[in-house]
């Protein structure tokens, strides 16, 4: 009986942190950002600007469309980015001409292109941030008919869950 409700206890503060983790982390959905807009990954291009018009998030995506016969996509470091330094690069994300980077982590990022491109303004640096969802207020609807969410429908079945689990232990 003692084990029995101890144990339901842990299980349910388990279920109850998974399921408020889910509520917290990554309810938008990741999107995909065109480097430099219609223009793509060219010469020509102000990057600061473009970059400083964007809102990123971790999870989302970076696209890159260019002309893979001149130039090139690297990531970098700061230092490098700073001194356009194409040597010893973090990852070469260059395949066809229209690739893609995962923005996995909420930091910032450093891109270059290869061969000078750089100074003539091939450069990338952008901010990542940790998506932080608003305040979820209840929609409330015409027929007073509630709308649930996906998030609160998970919660709500986890809950359900943590609470049938440390019932049964309890009662066991
Ligand atoms: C790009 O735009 C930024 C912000 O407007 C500006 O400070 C910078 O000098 C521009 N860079 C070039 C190479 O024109
Ligand atoms: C890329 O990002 C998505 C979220 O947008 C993530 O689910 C996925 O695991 C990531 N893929 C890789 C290969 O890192
Ligand atoms: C950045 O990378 C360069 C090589 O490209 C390396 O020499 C330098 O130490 C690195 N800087 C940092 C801060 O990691
Ligand atoms: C980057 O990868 C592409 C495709 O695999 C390859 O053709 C190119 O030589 C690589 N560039 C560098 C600088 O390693």
């Amino acid at each position: 009986m003692e084990y029995g409700v101890r144990y339901g206890g842990v299980l349910w503060w388990t279920v109850v942190v998974v399921g408020l983790a889910t509520c917290a982390v990554g309810q938008k959905p990741p999107q995909l950002f065109q480097v430099g807009g219609k223009k793509g990954w060219t010469t020509g291009v102000n990057y600061t600007e473009w970059a400083a018009q964007q809102r990123l998030y971790a999870g989302d995506w970076l696209l890159f469309k260019f002309d893979k016969h001149y130039y090139n996509v690297l990531e970098v470091n700061e230092t490098s980015f700073e001194q356009c330094n194409d040597q010893n690069f973090i990852t070469n994300i260059t395949r066809g001409g229209r690739d893609v980077f995962n923005l996995t982590q909420a930091r910032p990022y450093y891109f270059l292109s290869r061969g000078g491109y750089c100074f003539q303004g091939m450069k990338l640096a952008v901010n990542v941030e940790v998506y932080v969802p608003p305040p979820v207020a209840p929609p409330p609807s015409k027929n007073g008919v509630y709308i649930a969410t996906g998030v609160r429908n998970t919660m709500t079945i986890l809950l359900e869950i943590a609470l049938v689990l440390a019932f049964r232990l309890r009662l066991y």
